[in-house]
């Protein structure tokens, strides 16, 4: 699945630089996630006064909401090295247990996509998570014998978009499971200013706050739409950035009111004038959308469904009244279901 990240390899350098610059590198910088952020900072707390590493900790939710970003986090917060590695970067069981040895006591063992774990890989995973220890098979045949060894104390930091792919046993391992939320527009418009700040320039409150309601509730969203509003001013030779510059560069990227950007207006189109409203099967919408059904399940979905445009249900995503108005059509009177109704109140 093809989606943007800071790890991308054909990130521009000066697009990794400003990632790295704005990455908060503190719990105390890390804006939004309120509730999150409070509990984190107790377990931390203790950890740290029983001089012990922190439970191993499941981070998940949509993309671009901070979980990589709170990982490196919590490392740093405990003082502890973190070895970063991905579901699908751990091809074999031995590939695990050459990592696992070689964890300084107390590391952070960061796995992004956690749900793209073999199942072999994962058999490693749970008694190195439970006991610190790996079994390892020698040999083979009927003179194969496992051999168990003793890996050093750690934490495991999992992240996933989806953690409903996660197999029961994992997730049951997890002793801190954390769900990241969209981020109102206040988070927003405070992550907006400071970004601007480190990227040398004023945003004006209204501008901000006119970015924040158009991000999706999505820090890279927020941090990209700005970078490209930065371009717009400095084009036209502006030193802060106002509101008019923030909705001719937001109106140019096709970013509409409510954030929702072009695949997302496709993706409603296409249920509403191709299939009726819906109900559609996903790979059905994929086909007709062009995306890939994945992006469209973790990138695109999760913000329309928040916003109550779709839903979803055992047949398939559907389209609600609220989907039909911001198109500006009439939803159908079976759809009318949540439209004002003449009769109330
Ligand atoms: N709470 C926050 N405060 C300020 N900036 C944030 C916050 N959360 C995320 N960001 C910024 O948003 C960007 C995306 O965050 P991050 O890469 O951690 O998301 P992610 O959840 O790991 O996404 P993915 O699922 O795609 O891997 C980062 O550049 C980071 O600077
Ligand atoms: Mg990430």
């Amino acid at each position: 699945m093809s989606r943007p990240s800071e790890v991308d390899p054909v990130q521009l350098p000066e697009e990794r630089s400003y990632e790295l610059a704005i990455r908060p590198k503190r719990l105390r910088e890390f804006i939004g996630q309120d509730r999150l952020k409070a509990n984190l900072a107790v377990f931390l707390e203790a950890a740290r006064q029983r001089d012990e590493p922190l439970d191993h900790l499941l981070l998940y939710g949509p993309p671009g909401l901070g979980k990589t970003t709170l990982a490196h986090i919590v490392a740093v917060e405990m003082g502890a090295p973190i070895h970063v590695t991905s579901g699908p970067a751990i091809e074999r069981p031995g590939d695990l247990v050459g990592i696992l040895t070689n964890l300084d006591s107390g590391a952070v063992l960061f796995v992004d996509e956690i749900h793209r774990l073999s199942r072999p890989v994962e058999e490693i995973l749970y008694p190195a998570m439970e006991d610190c220890k790996v079994d390892i098979l020698i040999g083979k045949g009927p003179a194969a014998r496992s051999i168990r060894l003793d890996v050093p104390r750690f934490t495991v930091i999992g992240a996933t978009t989806r953690q409903g792919l996660l197999t029961g046993p994992l997730r049951d391992r997890f002793g801190i499971v954390s769900h990241f939320a969209f981020y109102d527009s206040e988070a927003l418009f405070e992550i907006i200013t400071r970004s601007a700040g480190i990227l040398g320039y004023v945003i004006e409150p209204d501008a901000a706050r006119v970015l924040a309601m158009r991000a999706r509730g999505t820090p890279r969203i927020a941090n990209r739409l700005l970078r490209r509003v930065r371009d717009f001013a400095q084009v036209e030779g502006l030193e802060a950035i106002g509101k008019p510059i923030v909705e001719t560069a937001l109106d140019a990227l096709e970013v509409d009111h409510v954030g929702l950007d072009r695949v997302d207006r496709m993706i409603l189109r296409a249920i509403i004038d191709k299939y009726s409203g819906g109900p559609v099967g996903l790979e059905t919408l994929a086909a007709t959308t062009g995306e890939d059904s994945g992006t469209i399940e973790d990138v695109y979905e999760p913000f329309l469904l928040q916003q109550g445009l779709i839903q979803r249900t055992p047949r398939g995503r559907s389209a609600t009244a609220a989907a039909y108005r911001h198109l500006g059509q009439e939803p159908p009177s079976s759809q009318g279901a949540d439209a004002p109704s003449l009769f109330e109140g």
